[in-house]
């Protein structure tokens, strides 16, 4: 169903609320990633450029209760999208009774999840957010897996309601993988569990050439084959589903390559032993933090054919350089393929910006949470409120 987009709009002069996901990680109050705020950067520049007052909207993290909350500030996003846009980006504390600004003018408004209601969809709550603006426009694909005040909320009560050009294009580099995509498809699976993957691996197993699994999923993979994990982490009630997947992928011509040799140690720490093992030789006492060297060939070559690859999860604990190369030797594989790439999730943003290889991949998106959802074949709450406000008269805006 056709969405409204912002360019469908006269912004000019206009109160401009956008929302982005400016969830950023943060370390000691420090943004360790801004791949979001640069993410948004375009929308801002266009709502700008268009003379549009415009206001941003985001949550940060997750306050148990509503109010102000030092921790969860946005203090840190507005430093650096005033360093970004180069302009002064002010961050607005009291909000919700409206705020005074100037024609290209851009202003933060503090954590929206200070407010109460936020996270429960609030009628009331979204209301207010909705009376701030002329022009509310969704942007924050990475929060559209939520229905709250300040998504779906906003987008059923604002005069006038519309899809930014940043969830636009999460949209269409995923349904590129999803509705048509060149042939051999080749996704990696990574993560701890197989458990907080299993509709994903669901939905794959049914799509791709190979299903390359990774990280803690692969040991449940390895369990069902028969093999001994060791102290690793595993799923013991996830054993059939894994087999269940790997003959639905065999029934389809597709390949579920396993581990021939793995990296193991008995602790997860900089200082362990390490050892390279043949999966059919890991010792009781060992877990699984790295797939070794001769899995990693075959993975590389699998990679290599591909001419459509889908990345979410590291193949290891790469945060630790001991067992960091089978994730990097995937990380840079998939920059030099030449094929159609698209990646996403927190841990893999991180590989993909320790190794430095942002600009190798045709889309990186900034939804975690969202981007399973939509990869999951499921229909996001958001989008759904934007196509049911397209089927309403948006009010006149003077
Ligand atoms: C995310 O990081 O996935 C989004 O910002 C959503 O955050 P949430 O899981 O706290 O709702």
């Amino acid at each position: 169903m056709p969405i409204s987009t912002m360019s469908d709009f006269d912004l000019k002069g206009k109160r401009i609320l956008i929302r982005e996901d400016f969830n950023v990680p943060l370390k000691h109050g420090v943004i360790t990633s801004d791949l979001r705020i640069r993410a948004a950067l375009p929308t801002i520049k266009e709502a700008l450029k268009k003379n549009g007052k415009v206001m941003l909207m985001s949550h940060l993290g997750r306050p148990a209760t509503s109010g102000y909350d030092e921790a969860f500030s946005l203090a840190p996003v507005a430093q650096r999208l005033s360093k970004l846009l180069k302009m002064d980006v002010p961050l607005i504390q009291h909000w919700i009774d409206g705020v005074n600004m100037g024609e290209s003018q851009v202003v933060l408004l503090e954590n929206v999840r200070f407010q109460h209601g936020e996270t429960d969809n609030n009628v009331e709550l979204a209301k207010k957010i909705a009376s701030l603006c002329d022009i509310f426009v969704m942007d924050a694909f990475a929060t559209s897996h939520r229905a709250e005040s300040s998504t779906c909320g906003a987008i059923k009560y604002a005069k006038q309601a519309c899809a930014g050009p940043l969830l636009l294009s999460e949209l269409e580099a995923l349904s590129k993988i999803m509705e048509n995509p060149a042939h051999p498809v080749v996704a990696i699976v990574g993560g701890s569990k197989v458990s907080t993957k299993l509709s994903l691996l669901n939905s794959l197993v049914k799509k791709v050439d190979a299903l390359i699994i990774g990280g803690g999923i692969a040991n449940t993979f390895l369990a069902a084959e028969g093999y001994t994990v060791g102290k690793s982490l595993y799923e013991p009630d996830l054993l059939d589903e894994a087999e269940r997947l790997t003959i639905e992928a065999k029934q389809r011509k597709a390949e579920v390559p396993l581990p021939i040799d793995v990296v193991v140690a008995e602790r997860l720490s900089e200082d362990s032993e390490s050892y390279v093992r043949l999966v059919s030789q890991i010792d009781d006492k060992e877990k699984i933090f790295d797939m070794g060297p001769d899995t990693i060939k075959l993975f590389v070559s699998i990679i290599k054919k591909a001419k459509t690859i889908l990345w979410n999860g590291p193949i290891g604990a790469f945060e630790i350089e001991e067992f960091s190369n089978g994730t990097q030797a995937i990380a840079k594989a998939i920059a030099e393929s030449k094929a159609f790439k698209v990646a996403g999730g927190g841990d893999t943003l991180a590989a993909i910006e320790k190794y430095h290889l942002e600009s190798k991949i045709d889309y990186i998106s900034t939804g975690g949470g969202a981007f399973l959802n939509v990869l999951e074949g499921k229909k996001l709450p958001v989008i759904a409120a934007l196509e049911e406000r397209a089927t309403v008269k948006q009010e006149k805006v003077s």
